[in-house]
């Protein structure tokens, strides 16, 4: 059982002015006041201007914008999972992001790490150039860096090991023709994707080096834009991967019975699937876009705020002064009040979040009581579309469930984990369910060839018993 945090007077905000700081009452949590340098102690709440009084903003992460940092590199294959969420170590009295210790991008000479003095030196002398460096951890020694450096070049190192293993099957099997020549097309794209995610990678990183991208005073962090671009990159190959991967298991699977494989095809061929085809389809694109939004969040740190569920402070919904802040917009006509309020004001970052993860709850639901309250599709859809949206719907209870746990207890690293990771479970089962009432046409010809061909071969082995008679 998680313990409820405790509230600390602690600064757990600068990226943005206000800075947000909770107190052990829990009474002033919106100020103004100086950004901490690293030696300094907080300010005082006395000497600070309360200018916000909001009830339920409190937190206690800080300046750890390492986990949905790595998290994004995470979504890369599930399997770097577990690298990645190293990288959001805080080390002892150091606030930093590993992701943030290697200030280059070298795709290849990258893999080594520097070998001799002279070359830590140099390395070290370039971190210290970085806002990181200089705005929180000035006092940080050659060894503290090199624990930093390392966590970093193990990240990097897995990610190219993990685009390796599937390149080079992925040439071994085009260049041997095992496989058709639209899938060899697919596998070149997917690999496309996959160096390009590497360079979107380090695009992230990038911003998170040059201070001219942060507002004066704040900590130095990636843009939420260019995390939210690396997940979705993260989550496209993904799924391109999946999708595609599912496709050629259930061929194989169809074609050990062409017949069965036939009838199925035939089945799923009724004009009645098209809206339950239609509407997975949209589901994926919304669990898609409820994930990008989530970035967002994680991006902003808005889960540090309204650790509260449902309501938003005062109401289910924050003000709308707050939410269309004016301090967010850059035009003097205020023309892009809307937009930089929705993508950059951490209160309405926050809402969408909640909206549509609520919205997309609703649809599974309603998708559930589709499937079971209409006779037509008990009928139609095949048992194994009945069962894959039963896993849709336990995935979506589990990634709510875990959406506001990671909310009330004020983002803790394996909660904000497991909800990034579910995000991908849910996504997975959705296109499980969606490959098992799609209609594939190339598996369909492959099937009547397949009929055709056992066909000729009983009647010509017929033909041959008559003879021999
Ligand atoms: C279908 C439902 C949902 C999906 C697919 C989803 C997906 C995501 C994703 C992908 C992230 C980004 C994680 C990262 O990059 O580190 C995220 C963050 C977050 N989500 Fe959700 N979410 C859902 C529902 C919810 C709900 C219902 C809540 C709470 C009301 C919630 C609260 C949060 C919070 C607080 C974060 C920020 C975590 C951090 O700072 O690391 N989510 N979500």
């Amino acid at each position: 059982m998680l313990a409820k945090p405790r509230l600390h007077h602690e600064i757990v905000q600068q990226a943005y002015d206000p800075c947000i700081i909770s107190t052990e009452s829990g009474k002033a949590q919106f100020i103004s006041c100086e950004p901490q340098k690293p030696d300094e102690k907080l300010p005082k709440l006395e000497d600070c201007v309360i200018i916000d009084n909001r009830r339920p903003v409190t937190g206690t992460r800080g300046f750890d914008r390492e986990i949905p940092l790595s998290g994004a590199l995470r979504v890369y294959l599930v399997s770097s999972y577990s690298v990645g969420s190293q990288d959001s170590l805080s080390l002892g009295k150091y606030a930093l992001c590993p992701l943030l210790s290697i200030t280059e991008w070298k795709p290849v000479t990258g893999s080594i790490p520097p070998l001799s003095d002279e070359d830590w030196e140099s390395e070290f002398a370039k971190y210290r150039a970085s806002p990181e460096f200089q705005l929180l951890n000035p006092h940080m020694n050659l060894s503290e860096f090199k624990s930093i450096y390392y966590m970093e070049w193990i990240h990097r190192l897995w990610g190219r090991f993990v685009g390796l293993s599937f390149v080079i099957p992925a040439v071994y099997f085009v260049a041997k023709k095992k496989v058709s020549k639209p899938m060899a097309w697919r596998l070149a794209g997917i690999a496309g994707l996959i160096g390009f995610q590497g360079f979107i990678g380090w695009w992230m990183v990038k911003s998170g080096l040059k201070d001219d991208l942060f507002a004066p005073g704040s900590h130095p962090r990636v843009s939420q834009y260019r995390l939210t671009a690396h997940l979705a990159a993260a989550f496209t190959c993904y799924v391109a991967m999946l999708w595609n991967g599912l496709a050629i298991l259930r061929s194989h699977r169809l074609l050990a019975d062409p017949e069965a494989g036939i009838n199925l095809l035939n089945s799923l061929q009724n004009p009645k699937l098209k809206i339950f085809r239609r509407s997975v389809a949209v589901l994926g694109l919304l669990v898609f876009t409820t994930a990008m939004s989530g970035a967002l969040v994680a991006g902003l740190d808005a889960g540090l705020i309204y650790n509260e569920f449902p309501t938003m402070g005062n109401g289910l919904t924050p003000p709308k002064s707050e939410l269309f802040d004016e301090r967010y917009s850059r035009k003097p006509d205020k023309s892009d009040l809307w937009w930089r309020n929705m993508l950059e004001n951490p209160s309405l970052v926050q809402l969408d979040h909640r909206i549509l993860a609520m919205t997309t709850f609703t649809s599974v639901m309603a998708l559930w009581a589709y499937t079971r309250g209409s006779p037509t599709m008990r009928r139609l859809l095949p048992p194994a579309a009945k069962k894959g949206v039963h896993g849709v719907v336990a995935f979506t209870f589990v990634q709510v469930a875990l959406g506001i746990s990671t909310l009330l207890y004020l983002v803790p690293t394996h909660l904000a984990s497991t909800h990034q990771a579910g995000s991908l479970f849910l996504l997975t089962w959705v296109l499980v369910l969606g490959s098992r009432v799609w209609h594939p046409s190339r598996t369909a010809k492959l099937l009547q060839m397949a009929v055709k061909a056992r066909n000729q071969s009983v009647s010509a082995s017929a033909l041959n018993a008559t003879s021999k008679l």
